[in-house]
This record gives C-alpha cells, sequence and structure tokens, in this order.
C-alpha cells in the first residue's frame, strides 16, 4: 500500500525582495510549524533562495525555485543550473509553468529537458500543464494537457516518474479570481492520471497532482475532497504568510489519502 501525500507550494512568482522575503518566512514558520501531514513549499524568485535557506533550514517547509535551465553550466547568459538550486537547499523546481510557456515562448521539448535534469540531479519538477480558454471551449483540454504530459515526460522510466509532480493549472484560472469547478479539476487531474498509467502503470498512483487557478483559504477544502486532486498550487494567496498558513490548515484537516498499488 503507497500513500501519496498531500502537497501545498506556493508560488510567489516575481515578488519578495530579501528582506521581504526573510519576514515572511518567520511569520509563516510560526504559524505552519506543527503542520506534519501535508508537504509544504515555497517557490521562491531566485534572489530569495539563499536567504530562504537560512530561514527554513530543518523546518517542516521546503525550498523551490520557479525555473531552471537544462544545461549543466556554460555560456548561458540569464540562466540558473540545477546544480545552483541545490547549492541553497532546493529541493524542488516548478518547470512549464503556463507563464513560462506564453510569455518566455518554453516548449513542450525544452521542459521534458529540464525535467529529465531535474531528476537526474535529485530535485523534484513540478510539472506545470493546463490548456487556454479556447481549447476548453472547443472541448479538446483533456486531450491538449495529456498531450503536454506525454511529450514532457516521455523516455524517463518508472523509477523516474515517481519521483514527479504535476500541476494542472488552466490558464484561463491563473490570477483570474475564476476557479475550475472540484468537478472539472477532477476529471482533468484523473485524466492527468490516465496518462501517467500508461507511461509507468499502477505506480501512477503514487504521483500528487496538484490543482492550480485562484485557490484560496476559502475554496481548497472543496478542491481537496476529490480523489485525484492532491494539493494546490497557490499563486496570489500565497504571497500573504498569514492566509496562505490558513490555507495549509484548511487543506491539512483532510489528512493523508492512501491508495493502494
Ligand atoms: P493564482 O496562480 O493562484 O494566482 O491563480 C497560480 C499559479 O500560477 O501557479
Amino acid at each position: 500500500m503507497a500513500t501519496r501525500r498531500p502537497v501545498i507550494a506556493g508560488n510567489w512568482k516575481m515578488y519578495k525582495t530579501v528582506s521581504e522575503a526573510e519576514d515572511y518566512a518567520v511569520k509563516f514558520l510560526e504559524e505552519v510549524k506543527d503542520v506534519t501531514e501535508i508537504d509544504i513549499i515555497l517557490c521562491a524568485p531566485f534572489t530569495a533562495l539563499y536567504p530562504l535557506k537560512n530561514e527554513l533550514e530543518e523546518s517542516v517547509v521546503h525550498l523551490g525555485a520557479q525555473n531552471m535551465s537544462w544545461a549543466d553550466q556554460g555560456a548561458y547568459t540569464g540562466e540558473i543550473s540545477a546544480q545552483m538550486l541545490l547549492d541553497v537547499a532546493c529541493t524542488y523546481v516548478i518547470l512549464g509553468h503556463s507563464e513560462r510557456r506564453e510569455l518566455f515562448g518554453e516548449t513542450d521539448e525544452e521542459i521534458g529537458k529540464k525535467v529529465q535534469k531535474s531528476l537526474t540531479v535529485g530535485l523534484t519538477p513540478i510539472l506545470c500543464v493546463g490548456e487556454n480558454l479556447n481549447v476548453r471551449e472547443e472541448g479538446n483540454a483533456a486531450e491538449k494537457v495529456q498531450a503536454q504530459v506525454s511529450r514532457a515526460l516521455s523516455g524517463l522510466s518508472t523509477e523516474e516518474l515517481v519521483r514527479i509532480v504535476i500541476a494542472y493549472e488552466p490558464i484561463w484560472a491563473i490570477g483570474t479570481g475564476k476557479t475550475a469547478s472540484s468537478k472539472d479539476a477532477q476529471e482533468m487531474c484523473a485524466a492527468i492520471r490516465t496518462t501517467l498509467t500508461g507511461l509507468m502503470g499502477v505506480s501512477a498512483e503514487i504521483v500528487p497532482i496538484l490543482y492550480g487557478g485562484s485557490v484560496k483559504a476559502e475554496n481548497i477544502a472543496e478542491l481537496m475532497t476529490e480523489p485525484d486532486v492532491d494539493g494546490a498550487l497557490v499563486g496570489g494567496a500565497s504571497l500573504d504568510p498569514q492566509s496562505f498558513a490558513k490555507l495549509i490548515h484548511n487543506a491539512g484537516s483532510l489528512g493523508e489519502r492512501v491508495e493502494g498499488i
């Protein structure tokens, strides 16, 4: 019997200076220090990672980055390597966020290379997938997202695939205040799990699949009652330490989910 633990990850995006991040960490840890039934991750901007390493050391909060390069090192101006993230105690990295895909032209192929690199060095990738409104209205949302998952994960072994986290984030719900209904979120997360099952068999049951898009303290509990929604990737509502802690407490009451494999 394997378990998948709930995961709540905050994605600060391009917010917070070093002093703001430090101040946040002190307040946040005070609120969540006793949470043991949920994996909590803060994905901060690169400049805040080193100071957060010191603040979060030996705490229940894991540190994550929001992007990284597929290259080990070299003449790649402006890029950050996996080794650099490990060096500042990151254990997670968001890859393929829709803002990276839409604004910076990242392709499934590049994202796949980044996923491979993160797994090689021992970072846990949080692979983001999601459809835009047109695709949803045309009825092709599941197909689109399943193709993103397959392309980014092709060629990985089951041993590698069991170490990933997936975030389903419909683009039309990000930062808009429009959350997918819990039924829609479940349908899409289940479709993703079906694709994972095709790639890795029954081990797909242990991969956490998160929902992202206007998640708040008020809607997290309902989303997490769905059997394939294992947590959330939270943007705007992760920026205030007290309200993000409240969201985590609201999610945490659901405890561990157990799936037989
Ligand atoms: P949001 O962002 O919670 O502000 O909608 C989610 C995300 O982009 O990861």
